[in-house]
């Protein structure tokens, strides 16, 4: 088998997050994942979440066919294809009409890992609309990804980290958790937990207000 391309990060974190999702998530439903990179998380979660679809999205074509790889490896049958999604764009999914009968219903999850530091500010509202507009009542987001807070002193991994981003793409950082809780809380969503995750990440579950 040749090597697919492979995040050293997706590979560490999978097994904590999936432990919180089976834990914070119903038996089943139907979950739009975001920002999927290489698939691994996908693949991973839908073996895990059995009687969840989940259909993983990346805003970048070139990642599909790898996401594609990942899930059919896992020989996992309750991933869905993978589809081309912005989050910065105002409607989704972006020009796939194929899919416009999946966003028709609302989703009971939307998943979304370690895109908002690597991505300008400015995706955190559409996305925060988005997600609302496609969330079902009583569905949750689950973000997760290394956030700096008010209250909490900034762990020295992630002040590195932040300077490397910034170095990297002056539009790119990791984000104020309050701030993202702004953004969600003006498209109607709220936080109602935030858990701690392994090298000071966090877990952030929102909800419709
Ligand atoms: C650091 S990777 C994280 C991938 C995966 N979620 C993970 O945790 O392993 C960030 C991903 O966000 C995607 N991305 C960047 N901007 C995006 C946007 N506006 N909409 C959707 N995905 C985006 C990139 O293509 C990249 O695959």
């Amino acid at each position: 088998m040749s090597p697919l391309p492979e995040s050293p990060a997706a590979e560490r974190n999978k097994q904590p997050i999936l432990e919180q999702l089976q834990r914070l998530l119903p038996s089943r439903g139907r979950l739009l994942e975001l920002a999927s990179g290489t698939g691994q998380h996908a693949a991973w979660f839908g073996a895990g979440l059995p009687g969840w679809q989940w259909l993983p999205t990346e805003a970048n074509s070139a990642a599909l066919p790898t996401i594609a790889a990942w899930v059919r490896r896992a020989g996992v049958g309750n991933v869905r294809p993978p589809c081309l999604l912005d989050v910065a764009q105002p409607t989704w999914p972006s020009d796939d009409e194929s899919l416009a009968r999946d966003f028709e219903q609302p989703f009971d999850a939307v998943f979304c890992a370690n895109l908002l530091h690597i991505a300008p500010w400015t995706v955190c509202q559409p996305m925060m609309h988005g997600v609302r507009r496609h969330l079902a009542p009583d569905g949750q987001l689950l973000l997760y990804g290394p956030f700096l807070e008010g209250d909490v002193p900034t762990a020295p991994s992630n002040r590195d980290f932040d300077a490397s981003l910034r170095q990297q793409h002056p539009a790119w950082g990791i984000r104020q958790r309050e701030a993202v809780e702004r953004c969600a809380h003006d498209a109607g969503l709220r936080l109602r937990q935030r858990l701690a995750m392994p090298s000071n990440n966090l877990l952030l579950v929102f909800k419709r207000a």
